[in-house]
């Protein structure tokens, strides 16, 4: 028997599990086969091959240069490092305009990258879009809150859901994505309140960056864990201060996220 095949594979319903035992999520953005390695060893659950690798890797000003072959290269990159967390693929910048193409390019993730799920930005918008893969199989998740891709339109990397109508508005889009089929939601840069509000009504993984403790689950930018940012956001938090090397900083975020002492209030934004 190989080594790899003495590996298990987390899944879909792993996750869930862990949900149900109200054990967080710990999930990094990857862009490289070593990076995976390391997360595995570090006992990282969920890997995201995120669209950011076009700010943290190729140096662009936001993600919306990330193109479909950017991301199949470095999907298929960690997929190669990878044996045992979840990979999930970011959907780059109008790759998925219409419910053919998105079909289309999720597939690419998958069968060329070797992605197991994929993720777009949206809100109910992209029910047609998350309905179409759900009815083909694909696994989704939907992103909520400050949605990178659309950096231009929001007027910046700024909190979303402060007003009672924008909070109001983000509940609903999360409970259309999940009836629509959505396997799992991620929240970015929402307060606190507004995330465990829709974590209470979800029956499917939250995930959450810069959304509170509250969720089932917490990610960060690789890059960010690691001091390796000009500018690292406010709701990062460098993990290799006062750590050996690159796979224990990596296990210390494990260990926070799965003890509850990541992120605190400091990591997270009240209203
Ligand atoms: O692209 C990315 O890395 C992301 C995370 C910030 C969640 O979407």
């Amino acid at each position: 028997m190989s080594v790899h095949s003495q590996t298990k594979r987390l899944t879909l319903r792993d996750l869930q599990g862990l949900c149900d035992r109200q054990e967080p999520i710990a999930s990094l953005t990857a862009y490289d086969a070593t990076q995976a390695r390391l997360m595995d060893a570090a006992g990282v659950d969920l890997v995201l091959v995120g669209d950011s690798l076009g700010m943290v890797v190729l140096g662009h000003e936001t993600t919306l240069p990330v193109t479909m072959d950017d991301m199949i290269y470095h999907t298929r990159a960690v997929a190669r490092g990878l044996r045992r967390a979840l990979l999930m693929a970011d959907m780059p910048f109008m790759s998925y305009v219409s419910v053919d193409q998105a079909l289309h390019n999720a597939a690419r993730l998958m069968q060329e990258g070797g992605a197991q799920m994929v993720k777009l930005e949206g809100d109910a918008q992209q029910v047609a879009v998350v309905t179409a893969m759900s009815h083909h199989g694909i696994p989704v998740c939907a992103h909520l809150g400050l949605r990178p891709q659309s950096v231009h339109k929001l007027g910046g990397y700024r909190v979303q859901g402060r007003e009672a109508e924008a909070a109001q508005r983000m509940i609903k889009d999360a409970m259309a994505l999940q009836e629509a089929g959505a396997d799992m939601l991620l929240l970015e840069c929402v307060p606190s309140t507004l995330a465990a509000e829709i974590r209470a009504m979800a029956r499917i993984p939250v995930i959450g960056i810069g959304a509170g403790a509250q969720c089932d689950g917490q990610i960060l930018v690789v890059q960010d864990i690691l001091g390796m940012t000009d500018h690292a956001p406010r709701f990062a938090k460098n993990f290799l201060t006062g750590q050996t090397g690159v796979q224990a900083a990596m296990a210390a975020f494990v260990q926070a996220v799965k003890s509850g002492s990541f992120p605190a209030a400091e990591h997270s934004f009240l209203s």
